[in-house]
């Protein structure tokens, strides 16, 4: 799996240290309201589990599932909800947790439709961000780290499933994608 990667972008280490300042922060500006993180699936997983771990004040977590029509590696941006939230949204401020922030399609779509469901906030925490690719405008409140416009992978990011275990952020040998 390692033969597969050209090289290591963000290191464990470099990791550890971001989210453990993304939970700092979060905590600090979350205190005393209705925290709910909300992780997209696959790739927030595992940014969701450590983030969670780093956020010191009372909260709760939910799932949800989604896929973007389109093929391959480009977004469309119409989004069809393969598993929603459980959890009432009434009041809630709702932080979006996300691999990457792409084309920003899928993430907007997202936000536009759980913000009519009563919600007091909803921001969106990325761990990835590459601002170069971004078709619509959205931004995010919170980001770990700004990638070149690479395909990358590990620490939840996949391709076709695949290196989603890496503990590190690595970008793919081209051989891999022909
Ligand atoms: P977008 O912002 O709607 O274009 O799509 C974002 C989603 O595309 C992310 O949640 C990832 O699942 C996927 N994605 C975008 N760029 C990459 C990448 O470099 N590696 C792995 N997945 C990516
Ligand atoms: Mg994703």
């Amino acid at each position: 799996m390692t033969n597969d990667i050209l090289k290591v972008l963000i290191t464990k280490e470099e990791l550890e240290q971001k989210v453990k300042e993304l939970g700092r922060q979060i905590s600090r500006d979350y205190t005393g309201k209705n925290l709910l993180m909300v992780s997209v699936l696959k790739g927030s997983v595992v940014f969701m589990a450590d983030l969670m771990r780093a956020v010191t004040i009372p909260c709760e977590i939910d799932f949800m599932s989604v896929a973007s029509y389109g093929s391959g590696v480009k977004t469309s941006g119409v989004v069809k909800i393969i598993k929603d939230l459980d959890i009432d949204l009434k009041n809630r401020d709702l932080l979006l947790v996300e691999d990457i922030l792409d084309s920003g399609m899928t993430l907007n779509y997202i936000k536009n439709m759980l913000e009519q469901r009563g919600t007091r906030s909803i921001r969106i925490c990325t761990l990835l961000d590459k601002p170069e690719r971004r078709q619509v405008d959205i931004k995010a409140d919170y980001s770990g780290f700004s990638v070149p416009d690479e395909f990358v992978v590990g620490y939840g990011l996949d391709f076709a499933e695949k290196y989603r275990n890496l503990p590190y952020v690595g970008v793919l040998k081209p051989s891999v994608y022909s």
